[in-house]
């Protein structure tokens, strides 16, 4: 796919198949971060991945979906939850901008997932203390997001963001998700 093409359709997925993804595509996914920019080249982000079905089903109720929508529309039935989530780790004792770090690396790692047809949900909203608890992380290791991955059970389109929208997604009578965003005109100024 035309990196422009997949940049349009890597949008986040909330409902997935349940099916594996390979391990061919984790792997490209950790190697999409290893090969990430990161400031001074100091290498501070680790990954957790958790892919076996008892870990997955352990990390599904500490994380919380889709806050703009309620929780019967946003939030996965059993039969749609992710099968595969993927831990952003900051080692706190190196020094540095992490947060940029951490964006970077999970772009390349969401694309990377993308480019083979799984879908992703980078998530924030999640309870980090019984993640790092259940994820076993160290003293010195910071749970900045987790990834929710999985093959999509749902379409994802871009919508114009106008005043009507805002920048609130919704779902459309498909179910699938609506995401409105700026036209090109109002996102960039050129001198
Ligand atoms: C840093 C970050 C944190 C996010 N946290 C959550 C989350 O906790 N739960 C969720 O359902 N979606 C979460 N999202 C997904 C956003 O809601 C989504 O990216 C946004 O609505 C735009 O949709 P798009 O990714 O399809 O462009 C997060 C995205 C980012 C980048």
């Amino acid at each position: 796919m035309d990196i422009m093409q997949l940049l349009a359709t890597r949008r986040t997925y909330r409902r997935f198949q349940q099916k594996a993804v390979p391990a061919d595509v984790v792997a490209d996914m950790v190697e999409a971060v290893r090969l990430s920019s990161c400031g001074a080249n100091r290498q501070a982000l680790r990954l957790v991945v958790v892919q076996s079905p008892a870990m997955v089903a352990k990390v599904q109720p500490l994380v919380k979906w889709a806050a703009y929508l309620p929780p019967e529309q946003g939030a996965p039935k059993p039969e749609e939850q992710p099968v595969l989530f993927v831990a952003m780790v900051q080692d706190t004792s190196i020094p540095g901008d992490k947060d940029t770090d951490a964006g970077i690396a999970l772009a390349n790692l969401t694309l990377a997932a993308w480019a083979k047809g799984v879908g992703s949900c980078i998530m924030g909203a999640i309870d980090r203390p019984r993640l790092a608890e259940l994820l076993g992380l160290g003293e010195n290791e910071a749970l900045h997001t987790m990834v929710a991955l999985g093959y999509p059970a749902h379409a994802a389109h871009i919508v114009p963001l106008t005043e009507a929208t805002g920048v609130k997604y919704y779902l459309d009578a498909q179910r699938d998700y609506c995401v409105p965003k700026p036209d090109a005109k109002e996102l960039a100024r050129y001198l």
